[in-house]
């Protein structure tokens, strides 16, 4: 491989942002949503950066930059040292390589008329010069290395049950062995016990391949044994980032706090005050001023309603909340 040391960031987003146009209508100026507003995190080789949150609060709108399947509004996004932007046509490609994605339903990333063989073979027919024993050889090798039988080379998309598909996808996504591999919600479809036999699969190869992970999820559980670095955001924005081991033990941010207290626990702390998030997330086309989370949050008070929380180093982790200190005491 390159010599490259294992500390250097595969992936680096630096203030990325997202804005999306939405129409109101006829006569009506069109809205903007802040689908992602100000995401920073590096990520290094080997290692996962989970990132969490309820429904519409920016996650697949980072990975689709992550992945460059969209173009951020502002910031910077470096993939194993390189610029994304303003990088040459011949650049972007190796960049695209360099960073893969797997979807939550894979039914929907395959050709459904092209056997799985040939499917998982074509990125290697595109971007490599290996003949056709060659491409053989390496998708059987990646086939068996997911749990797939030879035999499966030659079935199409719907002969197989949703846990292979998904190892189908991850086999596919790992062709070309990617520096950094973006996962939506990848288990999220399947059956709950199915869901670990992925989970495993997905940490095993990225032990065989060094890969980075950037491992969406909307359940702060399901990420707790895959994650090294957890990234919670709210409405767009990052509320809590920091070690696994931090953000679980003793999460600072009240959100963090209360997704956690959600998620079921197998030994439940009946000293751990269980916090219950109230009311419904707000619109995200007229955002409270403040701190997007004030309104929910049992602790706010009006300086949470008028000046927006930076995120501030404590304890080892960023925490985006004015009263981190005092309600954490
Ligand atoms: N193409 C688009 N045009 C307009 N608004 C969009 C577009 N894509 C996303 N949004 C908005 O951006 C916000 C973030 O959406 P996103 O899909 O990133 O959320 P998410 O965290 O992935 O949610 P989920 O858990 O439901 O998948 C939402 O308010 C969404 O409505
Ligand atoms: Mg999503």
């Amino acid at each position: 491989m390159s010599g490259q040391a294992n500390n250097e960031a595969v992936l680096s987003a630096r203030d990325l942002t997202r804005h999306y146009s939405v129409s109101r209508g006829l006569f009506q100026p069109p809205a903007s949503v802040q689908a992602l507003n100000g995401v920073s995190f590096e990520l290094q080789a080997g290692k996962t950066l989970a990132v969490v949150g309820e429904s519409g609060c920016g996650k697949s709108t980072l990975a689709r930059a992550l992945t460059l399947i969209e173009e951020p509004s502002s910031g910077s996004l470096r993939i194993a040292g390189q610029e994304v932007a303003g990088s040459s046509k011949a650049q972007r490609k190796q960049l695209r390589r360099d960073v893969q994605m797997v979807f939550q339903n894979p039914y929907a990333s395959l050709n459904p008329r092209q056997k799985i063989g040939d499917q998982l073979g074509e990125p290697l027919l595109i971007n490599t010069d290996l003949s056709r024993v060659e491409r053989r050889e390496k998708v059987q090798a990646m086939m068996q290395q997911v749990g797939l039988r030879p035999e499966h080379y030659q079935r199409y998309p719907h002969m197989f049950s949703g846990g292979q598909r998904q190892r189908i996808a991850l086999a596919r996504a790992m062709m070309l062995q990617p520096k950094v591999l973006v996962a939506d919600e990848p288990t999220s479809a399947l059956d709950v016990s199915i869901q670990a036999q992925v989970l495993n699969l997905f940490m095993d190869l990225q032990e065989e391949f060094n890969t980075g992970y950037v491992f969406i999820s909307h359940n702060l559980s399901v990420v707790r044994h895959v994650a090294d670095e957890v990234l919670v955001m709210y409405l767009g924005r990052p509320a809590e980032m920091g070690p696994s081991e931090q953000i679980y033990t003793r999460p600072l941010h009240p959100y963090t706090q209360a997704l956690l207290s959600a998620t079921p626990a197998i030994h439940p702390n009946p000293l751990k005050p269980k916090i219950k998030i109230a009311g419904e997330l707000p619109n995200p086309l007229d955002p409270p001023p403040g701190c997007a989370f004030h309104k929910r949050c049992p602790y706010a008070d009006a300086r949470c309603s008028s000046e927006l929380p930076p995120l501030r180093l404590i304890d080892a982790r960023q925490v985006a909340c004015h009263h981190a200190e005092r309600i954490n005491a």
